[in-house]
């Protein structure tokens, strides 16, 4: 058994869910978060944290799609521990029908993004 994130998700992304995770095992796309399904330790305290009741145990029935979708995205979205902003029309989403329409395959940028990107090396000098 795990924990799933769901279609309202999609657009909402708050990430109240990321902060308290104990394993950290969410991952981060471009519009909606993952969980992955062999970390997560079926703990539960996620799933009264989501504004958007987005995430639901595995034995809900009908959630395979959802299970499914989890496990693939998480192998290769970045993982994210720590919650930022939610997007600005967040709140114009929660509750809105039919959102897959808008789900996102790209990836997110994870808790690594705020890190300052390596300097490229110098232009090599030009050959006389
Ligand atoms: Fe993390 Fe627990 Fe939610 Fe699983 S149920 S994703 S371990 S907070
Ligand atoms: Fe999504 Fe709810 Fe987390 S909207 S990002 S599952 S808090």
């Amino acid at each position: 058994m795990t924990f799933v994130v769901t279609e309202n998700c999609i657009k909402c992304k708050y990430m109240d869910c990321v902060e308290v995770c104990p394993v950290d095992c969410f991952y981060e796309g471009e519009n909606m978060l993952v969980i992955h399904p062999d970390e997560c330790i079926d703990c539960g305290v996620c799933e009264p944290e989501c504004p958007a009741e987005a995430i639901f145990a595995d034995t809900e029935p009908g959630l395979e799609k959802w299970l499914k979708l989890n496990a693939e995205y998480a192998e290769t979205w970045p993982n994210i521990a720590v919650k930022r902003a939610a997007p600005p029309d967040a709140d114009a989403f929660n509750g809105t029908p039919d959102k897959f329409q808008y789900f996102s395959p790209a990836p997110g940028q994870g808790d690594g993004a705020e890190e300052t990107q390596p300097t490229p090396p110098p232009e090599p000098a030009p050959q006389p």
